[in-house]
């Protein structure tokens, strides 16, 4: 079965917003375990604007203790490699980010980055730490991760999601699939994620054997679609009563 980490960058940001501990990112990763989901997933931005270092190191205590996965995933810049040094999460996924970038939008060239991913991975593996690289679905070069020494790819989704119930559907979604086996035939695990959610997954997941998704901006915005009725409910209700 494919494994859900929840990405709790969003909830990062709305914390943030206010300046003190609410959200609590700790508990709301912990109330994602409890119903179920396997894994959560980090993005610590260079900026740190949304998951900062400290939330990485106290997502793994959650992690470790609830006997779920961490990912940690972004640029590996110096910062980046010693937190995740530090915390020797079960997975990090490397992502080509530039500082100050709104969200991934691309994978990695590996025939350009070979050198310094081979390097990178090398030192991530050798701390016992499962690493995945973020790459596009039509890059034709896709079985280089596994040259690299990688474990798994994370193929980037959004172009998938953006095409998904559009004229070119179909065309996209055979490249995902056949990127996927592709990767999967070199020996590589693969992953997916960027702009999943409700409607587009189940599609998505009759690509034989995804590992994982990492799915945060859709959760979110899903929690308060599905959450709205409830709580104007009850905001009436407590007006009602004390009006
Ligand atoms: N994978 C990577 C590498 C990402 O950068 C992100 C966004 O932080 C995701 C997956 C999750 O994407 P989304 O928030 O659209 O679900």
């Amino acid at each position: 079965m494919t494994k859900l980490s929840v990405n709790i960058n969003k909830i990062a940001l709305l914390r943030n917003s206010r300046g003190r501990n609410y959200p609590d990112v700790r508990a709301f990763a912990a109330r994602c375990l409890e119903l179920g989901a396997h894994g959560i997933t980090l993005h610590p931005r260079q900026d740190q604007r949304h998951a900062r270092y400290s939330d990485v190191e106290a997502l793994n205590r959650l992690c470790v203790e609830r006997e779920a996965e961490l990912n940690v995933e972004g640029y590996p810049s110096a910062e980046f490699l010693d937190v995740v040094k530090r915390v020797r999460p079960v997975q990090c996924t490397l992502v080509p980010d530039e500082p100050g970038q709104l969200t991934s939008d691309h994978g990695w060239d590996l025939g350009k980055h070979a050198a310094f991913l081979r390097e990178t991975v090398k030192g991530l593996r050798n701390m016992r730490v499962r690493v995945s690289l973020f790459v596009d679905y039509d890059d034709q070069g896709i079985t280089r991760a596994k040259e690299i020494g990688a474990d798994r790819v994370e193929l980037y989704t959004e172009p998938y999601a953006a095409h998904f119930g559009s004229a070119r559907s179909d065309e996209i979604f055979e490249g995902f699939r056949s990127a996927a086996k592709r990767a999967q035939a070199a020996g590589l695990g693969v992953n997916a994620g960027h702009d999943l959610n409700l409607e587009n997954l189940g599609q998505f997941l009759t690509i034989p054997d995804i590992l994982e998704v990492s799915i945060g901006h859709a959760l979110v915005v899903e929690c308060i679609d599905h959450g709205l009725e409830t709580v104007i409910g009850r905001y009436l209700q407590i007006l009602g009563a004390t009006g």
